[in-house]
């Protein structure tokens, strides 16, 4: 095995870590803002196979990158699950909302999907022709909590209190939407790998609000368990990357819990905590604060620097706490970089 990020997520520990950044592909970068402009609008862009492929390729012509990640959104799911999406610009997205268990009943069935992904699955098809052989593909999908917390609200939400609303007052329809989410995110994951995805990342962007450890267990761990779990057994060997963002101390155990080979960190817990608590278990991601791509200067340097030393001793994939954003520098990623290699 030759590419250093599928090397890190089999455990190896590397002189230097592989490195990607969350949100690599956007638009921070003129050229993501060009595409995104010829193709019309950021859903086109999704559905446009040759132009996804293009921006998921823009970042690894200017930056010595180890992994590019498929270019799509994680709300396309349910929208192919029958939700009607848009994103207003400067706002964010919106999605028609579910509050019955009748709405839930009604979503399409999980094998329904690959009519409206098919043009993802062509995405993935093109870069595994194109992408340099030492560059390692991602391919994701939301996890079923947060997947579920915009599905309810229809819109991304503070503290995801309409979907702990659903949750209280009806256990049973809220439990029987994360399952529809997650047997439809099995079948789209085993379609992206089909089609070439060589590591699979689920992003929770929302599971630190699942506070009672029942929840945490319940729609968390273990709809993240059964992917995982299904995952392996149709693909075996396939890596999965767990981003249960927010979980603070309950990132312990997180891969252990549900077979993830990796766990990648926001900015809110310490290297050192990870190295001492985590890397036991599983290959380590993170945890850059992602403010530090745009300030830049000595404190840029000085923490890829630490997170790079303090991980040293285990499996570890360089990569930021949470996405770029778009007034970041993209100099200050050369820097990062360079700090990364030479730390
Ligand atoms: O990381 C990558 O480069 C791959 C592509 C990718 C996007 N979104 C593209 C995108 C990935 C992996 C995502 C994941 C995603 N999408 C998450 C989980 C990670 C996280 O950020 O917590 C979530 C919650 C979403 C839903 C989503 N998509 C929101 C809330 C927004 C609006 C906020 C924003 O940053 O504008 C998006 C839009 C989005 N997804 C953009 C990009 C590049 C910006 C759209 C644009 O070009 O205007």
């Amino acid at each position: 095995m030759t590419k250093l990020l599928l090397r890190a997520l089999a455990g190896e520990t590397l002189p230097t870590p592989p490195i990607w950044m969350m949100r690599q592909a956007g638009r921070y970068l003129p050229e993501y803002r060009a595409t995104r402009a010829k193709a019309g609008d950021f859903l086109s862009l999704c559905y446009t196979p040759e132009l996804a492929a293009e921006v998921t390729l823009q970042p690894l012509r200017r930056f010595d990158f180890d992994a590019a990640i498929l270019f799509a959104d994680i709300l396309l799911l349910p929208q192919a699950l029958g939700s009607e999406l848009w994103f207003v610009t400067g706002e964010g997205p919106r999605l028609s909302t579910i509050t019955t268990r009748a709405q839930v009943d009604a979503l399409k069935p999980g094998d329904a999907i690959h009519e409206r992904l098919s043009p993802i699955y062509e995405t993935i098809r093109i870069l595994a022709g194109e992408l340099p052989k030492e560059t390692t593909l991602i391919g994701f999908a939301g996890a079923p909590w947060t997947v579920a917390t915009y599905m309810i609200a229809g819109r991304g939400t503070p503290d995801q209190g309409p979907a702990h609303d659903f949750k209280t007052a009806d256990r049973a329809a809220f439990s029987a939407l994360i399952d529809r989410i997650t047997e439809a995110t099995i079948l789209y994951l085993s379609a992206q790998i089909e089609a070439g995805a060589e590591v699979i990342k689920l992003f929770d962007s929302w599971a630190g609000s699942l506070r009672d450890e029942n929840d945490r267990h319940e729609f968390a761990i273990e709809p993240t368990r059964r992917i995982v779990s299904a995952l392996k057994t149709r693909h075996p060997g396939i890596p999965v990357i767990a981003f249960p963002r927010g979980l603070g101390e309950g990132y312990r155990g997180f891969a252990q819990a549900t077979g993830a080979d990796c766990v990648a960190l926001d900015n809110s817990v310490s290297p050192d905590w990870a190295a001492r608590h985590l890397q036991c278990d599983s290959c380590v991601q993170g945890n850059l604060d992602p403010q530090l791509l745009i300030t830049g200067g000595d404190a840029l340097i000085s923490e890829a620097g630490r997170i790079t030393r303090a991980l040293r001793n285990g499996p570890h994939i360089f990569n930021l706490g949470h996405g770029i954003t778009p007034d970041a520098d993209p100099d200050n990623v050369t820097r990062m970089i360079e700090a990364v290699r030479g730390a």
